[in-house]
């Protein structure tokens, strides 16, 4: 018997049968082509999801009217042409033993439509779009029956390119469904009125209906639906339960019971470490408990551990997952094996990558998205990789290596791997989730780790590589400014704290806002001392995206941290030190201990010097020696490279 009995177990969904409880929750992606259509990065990223053994995929929303996309060359299946381009899709998932189904949305108010197209967006009333804050207009009751046959006719579209069911999107309060059962959103007067429950779900309904009779009872219809929406002037957080015997007449097969609603950074939707695991659980078993069909419970079930007890207690029928299986495709196939799973440290960068590169990506794992173009090469001639760092860049690329089936030695000049991650993973505790896994892959894999052992060039000439990774991390830089002021102490000293000989006032005055600064100033108000924060930028936490940063701010928020940002620190003083703010007179900041955050440089020199005594191999850089580029950097020069030496070993077949 395996420890994920109840996850593993054979499930099914109206007529779908499905091979276990795993469900992968619709995600957007940004991966499809301009047209709006599945490409070969789409295939192949959920066929790699298919392969780890998933019972269901669900792809993200998926349009039903390609005038109103949700995103820029987000998916549909509002044209005929576009089924071709889905079967593919589907078949290459069925491939693999899983069952597929596309999360069927109209945009409604929050549709990109007057952006692309120069229509107007369509929503209950007129309200902005969460995105652009551009107001739809109040959709006509006409409106609302062509939309609905554009339900139907996106619903025969997924049937004909092979999808086993497909998921009705009506939650978290937004695109069209979502926003008529809003009260905050929906300010109609008729009977689709947001006053009432009956006025607001009424469009739900027709929409089921509309699906139902143009594709009769078998096809499985799941619908997304915000179990609580967490939100003043929201639905009641009962309100879910109370309808969902009417949606179930209405021809529901499964509920898929998520939270929140949507706004920007979609906090309630997609949320931060914060909030805690299993935040949807309770909404869904109180759906569970009035209806018959299945409930899938979804948010922040990460370690299957728990998602297992959530089954097993009886509070679901399914377990979705998001971020874990952006993390690790293969989670659901390693239950059943018990190999190790990359868990996800809940960094945000899938959400951020989608607004700040147009596409979603996963910082602990580079392959998400790139299954097409940077799958591991099979091993033709066994090579020398010398990895210099044990950090993450460097234990990515070791284990990678040692994968490939290469010989791998990995130096590092400290006592123990992990590099500076391991003060990342003190001030941001989900970090310690892939600092583990990383650490366990590689004692492992077959790898000869030299501790206090200093990648200087002859050493490591004469080891006689093949390949060189050098990942040997930034260099931080200090002002050096004061520093030798007794109570002034650097972000590193800060980490080590009095064990080490570096002790920490009550009173704690952070200089530098960076993410680190961030990240030491919560660490210590969360240990009880009292923080303020300077930042000479009117930013912080310049290096993520908006999600990450908002979640971190929040945070510090939630810890009491005093936060400034357009300040001079003019001098440290024996009792704190001196700032100027902004459009203020220098004053004085009492403060026991001062941590003076500094900035990481680029720290190139060590693979210069490599990379010069051995002029005729390959010698990488990677990770922060580049420049600060965070856990996603690392992970992503090392699969880069693992994959170029790949290449040349085919090569040297040759
Ligand atoms: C990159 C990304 C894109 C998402 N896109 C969608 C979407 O298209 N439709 C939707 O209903 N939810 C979307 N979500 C929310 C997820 O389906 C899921 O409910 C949420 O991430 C919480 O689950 P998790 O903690 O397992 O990640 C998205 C989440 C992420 C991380
Ligand atoms: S990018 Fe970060 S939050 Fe998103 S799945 Fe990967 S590890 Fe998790």
């Amino acid at each position: 018997m395996t420890a994920y009995e109840h996850l593993l177990r054979p499930g099914r969904i109206g007529s779908m049968e499905l091979r276990n409880r795993l469900v992968m929750s619709p995600m957007e992606t940004m991966y499809g082509t301009p047209e709006g259509l599945p490409s070969d990065r789409t295939v192949a990223y959920f066929a790699a999801r298919a392969a780890g053994g998933v019972g269901l995929v669900t792809v993200g929303a998926t349009g039903i009217d390609p005038l109103h996309p949700e995103t820029p060359g987000g998916l549909h299946l509002g044209t005929d042409d576009a089924v071709a381009a889905h079967r593919r899709l589907v078949d290459a998932v069925h491939e693999h033993g899983a069952r597929i189904q596309p999360q069927i949305v109209h945009a409604g108010p929050d549709g990109l439509g007057p952006e692309m197209h120069g229509v107007d967006s369509l929503g209950p009333s007129v309200i902005p779009s969460y995105l652009t804050g551009r107001p739809s207009t109040e959709v006509t009751r006409e409106q609302i029956a062509g939309i609905m046959d554009l339900y139907r006719a996106a619903v025969v579209r997924a049937r004909e390119a092979g999808y086993d069911g497909i998921e009705l999107h009506a939650a978290h309060g937004y695109m069209f469904l979502g926003s008529f059962l809003a009260p905050q959103r929906n300010r109609r007067h008729d009977r689709y009125r947001g006053s009432s429950v009956e006025g607001r779900i009424r469009v739900v309904l027709e929409a089921l209906a509309a699906i139902r009779s143009e594709v009769g009872p078998d096809f499985p219809i799941t619908l997304r639906i915000s179990g609580y929406e967490r939100v003043a002037g929201g639905r009641p957080s009962y309100e879910t339960a109370l309808v969902a015997p009417l949606l179930v007449e209405a021809g529901v097969d499964a509920f898929h019971v998520s939270g929140g609603v949507i706004d920007r950074l979609v906090t309630q939707m997609v949320n931060g470490a914060a909030y805690g695991d299993g935040l949807n659980v309770a909404a869904a078993a109180a759906v569970k408990e009035v209806v018959d069909v299945p409930v899938i419970a979804v948010g922040r079930l990460h370690d299957p551990a728990l998602a297992e007890a959530v089954l097993a207690d009886g509070r679901a029928d399914f377990v979705a997952m998001g971020r874990p299986l952006l993390a690790d495709p293969d989670l659901p196939r390693k239950l059943a094996t018990a190999d190790r799973v990359r868990r996800c440290i809940s960094c945000e960068n899938c959400i951020d990558s989608l607004e700040e590169r147009l596409a979603t990506d996963c910082a602990v794992n580079p392959l998400t998205g790139r299954e097409h173009e940077l799958l591991p090469l099979p091993v033709v001639r066994r090579r020398h990789v010398v990895v210099v760092g044990g950090g993450p860049g460097g234990l990515e690329a070791a284990r990678r290596a040692a994968a490939q089936g290469h010989r791998v030695t990995l130096l590092e000049n400290g006592d123990r791997l992990g590099g500076r991650f391991r003060h990342a993973a003190l001030v941001h505790p989900d970090n310690a989730l892939f600092l583990d896994w990383l650490l366990a892959e590689v004692a492992d894999a077959d790898i000869d780790v030299r501790l206090l052992t200093i990648g200087k060039p002859d050493a490591v000439a004469a080891l006689e590589p093949d390949v060189v990774v050098v990942a040997n991390g930034g260099m931080l830089t200090v002002p050096e400014a004061g520093m030798e002021t007794p109570h002034v102490i650097d972000l590193l000293d800060a980490l080590q704290g009095p064990e080490h000989g570096y002790p920490i006032g009550r009173k704690v005055c952070v200089v530098g806002g960076t993410l680190p600064g961030v990240a030491i100033a919560g660490h210590l108000a969360a240990a009880g001392h009292l923080v303020s924060l300077l930042e000479p930028g009117l930013e912080l936490a310049p290096e993520v995206g908006p999600k990450r940063r908002t979640e971190e701010l929040d945070e510090l928020d939630r810890l009491g941290v005093a936060v400034h940002v357009g300040t001079t620190v003019e001098r440290y003083t024996v009792g704190g030190l001196e700032f100027t703010p902004q459009g203020g007179r220098t004053r004085e900041l009492r403060a026991d201990t001062v941590v003076v955050t500094g900035w990481f440089e680029p720290n190139l020199r060590l693979h210069e010097a490599i990379a010069a005594r051995l002029p005729d191999i390959e010698v990488y850089a990677v990770g922060d020696c580049r420049g600060y580029g965070l856990v996603r950097q690392a992970t992503e020069d090392a699969a880069r490279a693992a994959y170029e030496w790949g290449q040349t070993s085919e090569r040297s077949r040759a």
